[in-house]
């Protein structure tokens, strides 16, 4: 795995902070309709130029532009994106359109974050801010956690955790005996799962987590597609049930280690774990994160890693952040 001397992860930024935000909204879905609703008790601090989707909202009043084409968007002249696309070409386009005008990035959208490093190096080097608080962990502050650790002096020895809500809450079902059809459209229901499960259930959104949290904590490029990951599909749901009935809870656990030779591993694994064991005892859309650094402290997260509230809450953060001139 190659260092990108190009992220440049501490270089301080340059851009002035806007006073009063103009902001699109790319997508409006689960994540989007939460930041929206919080967006629009700002307006001294925020003003929403566009939303974005892929099916015309009629009916649409006010002096937001509900739009479905993304440069139109843009040439409402946004000072600001929150990225609330799926996993798609067009989510890929639409943030190098923003790094390439100059527009500040918020994004939840952690595959194609982990997908393309240069996003973050040429927004970086163009000194306007790419922050991503609720790619990982949802409302769990896992990527700000390792970025103060980091800038503490810390090094990061290895990161171990339970970190797609939704894989989570799939086994949960499926530990009670739910089918696997049925468990999944109780997380898409429940607006954990996308409408393409696809990601979460064969561990590549966990691996792109696990790549981000090593840009953060290393600075280092690994491509998602390269981490190990079982996938949910790889095991009989009657081994997940039978297991509980043993006292074994299936987990979706990933992992991240650095090596004394500075090599980074990492990979995703169902585990079966004892159901005293911290991350047998997630439940449901939770996530919970473990980082342990050289010093010896360790430090464990737990909360909500999916859904409307803690995703919404995070991205509102990067936000805040953005308007009073904090660091990412
Ligand atoms: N849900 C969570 O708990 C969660 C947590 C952390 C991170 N995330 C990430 O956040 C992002 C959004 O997730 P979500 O759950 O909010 O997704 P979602 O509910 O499926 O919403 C996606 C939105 O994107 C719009 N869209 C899709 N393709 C488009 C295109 N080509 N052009 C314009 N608009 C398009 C959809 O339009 P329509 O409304 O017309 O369909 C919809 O409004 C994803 O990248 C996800 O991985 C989600």
């Amino acid at each position: 795995m190659a260092n990108l001397a190009a992220l440049e992860l501490d270089r301080p930024e340059t851009a002035p902070r806007p006073a009063r935000l103009r902001v699109v909204l790319l997508g409006c879905g689960t994540v989007n309709t939460g930041v929206l609703d919080a967006l629009a008790l700002m307006p001294d601090r925020v003003e929403i130029a566009a939303v974005v989707t892929r099916r015309r909202r009629p009916g649409q009043t006010g002096r937001t532009a509900w739009l479905t084409d993304i440069r139109d968007a843009f040439d409402t002249g946004p000072d600001l994106v929150i990225d609330g696309l799926p996993d798609c070409p067009a989510a890929e386009k639409a943030l190098d359109l923003a790094v390439e005008r100059g527009i500040h990035i918020i994004s939840a959208n952690k595959a194609v974050i982990a997908r393309r490093p240069d996003l973050e190096a040429r927004a970086r080097d163009k000194g306007i801010r790419f922050a991503y608080s609720a790619a990982v962990g949802g409302g769990v502050p896992v990527l700000e956690t390792i970025q103060r650790l980091t800038a503490s002096g810390e090094t990061i020895q290895s990161v171990r955790g339970v970190l797609n809500g939704t894989s989570n809450f799939v086994l949960g079902l499926l530990e009670q005996g739910t089918g696997f059809d049925p468990a999944i459209a109780a997380a898409q229901a429940a607006g954990f799962a996308e409408a393409d499960p696809s990601a979460d259930i064969d561990g590549l959104d966990a691996a792109a987590k696990l790549a981000l949290i090593a840009r953060k904590a290393y600075g280092s490029a690994i491509d998602t597609q390269s981490i190990p990951a079982d996938s949910l599909l790889s095991i009989e749901p009657g081994r997940v049930c039978g297991a509980r009935e043993n006292g074994l809870r299936y987990r979706q656990v990933a992992e991240l280690s650095r090596a004394e030779d500075g090599r980074v591993d990492a990979r995703v694994r169902l585990i079966a774990l004892p159901e005293d064991h911290p991350l047998a005892r997630v439940e449901n859309e939770e996530n919970s994160v473990e980082i342990v650094c050289e010093s010896g402290l360790k430090i464990v997260l737990h909360g909500k890693g999916a859904g409307q509230d803690p995703t919404s809450g995070s991205v509102l953060a990067d936000v805040r952040d953005l308007l009073s001139g904090g660091e990412a």
